[in-house]
């Protein structure tokens, strides 16, 4: 079966994507993201509350990033005009009165937030005067305090597909991810995992690492690990060693057709491994770096849009992302419920 065989769009919409972390995000300042190519200006009130609007004022299109947070409200740089977070106008300061423009008629573009453990979701919904969202933002299996550990976020030169498929394809580890601390090519072998369908997506069940991932048994204790997989671009690791826990979250968020933000927030419980922090985070950045090197060489050959493979088993999970996105944007376009295309089967590849 090829890539092109499942058309998609670009972008899903109606689906909430991870947009920053919370602490990027501080009291009584603006930023600026384009995320699925449209301006975003996130802000967060001098009383903590974060929120996006478009970012562009109605006005002029100024971009109101460049503006400032004023009493809990967003001022254009050019004309003062000042908005509210759920993006309607509470002033023009040009005014006298008597010219029957009524500034609450006014209003620009409000994006849904959720925060959470320190990381804050985005609804990109397809109708722009669209208020709430259809979908709750998703949960991390997080005690409700737990904030991030660890973080490394990377722009990848490519197409969510791409960074996606990249990321949840068993097959490049050995070749793309060797060290003498973590594998080589020579301890290729033979791997069954099960899986299953969920939420939004399909998740490898619950099972103990293989062998040949060294860093797991630095954990020690019972080992077993579940990776979930979830339209956007979620995936979520979650390992369990005794009474330890780590979670790991990569996302993956279109900021343009081309470029896509991976994201990878950690969160762990085990006092012990904060001296070991620098070399976790050294980990992190050489693998993701890795995969980031191999889209960017894959872009080299892409530009002669080439007709692409995919085969069994090692692909499947690549094309169960094309069906479930697929499946996403017709149930959208046909009002319709998810239904989820995935069935539970067991996978077989050398890795
Ligand atoms: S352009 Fe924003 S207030 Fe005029
Ligand atoms: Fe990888």
């Amino acid at each position: 079966m090829g890539l092109q065989d499942v058309k998609t769009p670009i972008f899903l919409r109606n689906i909430w994507y991870f947009a920053l972390h919370s602490r990027a995000l501080k009291s009584g300042r603006l930023l600026h993201k384009t995320l699925l190519g449209e301006p975003v200006v996130f802000g967060r009130t001098e009383s903590g509350e974060a929120f996006a609007l478009r970012d562009l004022c109605p006005h002029r299109g100024v971009p109101l990033s460049k503006g400032k947070i004023l009493e809990g409200t967003v001022e254009c740089p050019y004309h003062g005009w000042r908005f509210k977070p759920s993006g309607q106008c509470s002033h023009i300061p040009s005014l006298v009165g008597e010219e029957g423009v009524e500034p609450t008629k006014i209003s620009v573009r409000k994006y849904p937030l959720a925060e959470r453990n320190g990381l804050i979701w985005i609804y990109m919904a397809e109708d722009t005067q669209m208020r709430e969202p259809a979908t709750p933002a998703p949960v991390l299996p997080l005690a409700e305090t737990a904030l991030p550990t660890l973080i490394e976020g990377q722009l990848f030169p490519c197409a969510i597909d791409h960074a996606v498929i990249g990321l949840m394809d068993p097959a490049h580890g050995p070749f793309v991810h060797k060290a003498w601390w973590w594998r080589s090519k020579k301890s290729i072998h033979a791997k069954a995992k099960k899986y299953a369908p969920s939420h939004l997506g399909f998740t490898m069940v619950s099972h103990k690492p293989s062998s040949n991932s060294t860093l797991y048994k630095i954990l020690g204790g019972d080992i077993t690990t579940e990776i979930t997989f979830e339209l956007p671009g979620t995936r979520v690791e979650h390992i369990k060693a005794g009474r330890n826990d780590v979670v790991g979250l990569t996302t993956c968020t279109p900021l343009t057709e081309n470029e896509t933000e991976v994201t990878q927030t950690f969160f762990w419980n085990i006092g012990w491994i904060a001296p070991f922090k620098p070399i976790a985070q050294y980990v992190a950045r050489v693998f993701l770096g890795q995969d980031r090197n191999m889209v960017t060489l894959q872009q080299e050959g892409l530009k002669f849009n080439p007709r692409l493979m995919l085969i069994q088993d090692a692909d499947v999970p690549a094309m169960w992302y094309h069906r479930l996105k697929k499946e996403w944007a017709d149930a959208g376009a046909a009002k319709r419920p998810f239904v989820n295309p995935v069935t539970e089967t067991t996978l077989r590849w050398r890795s």
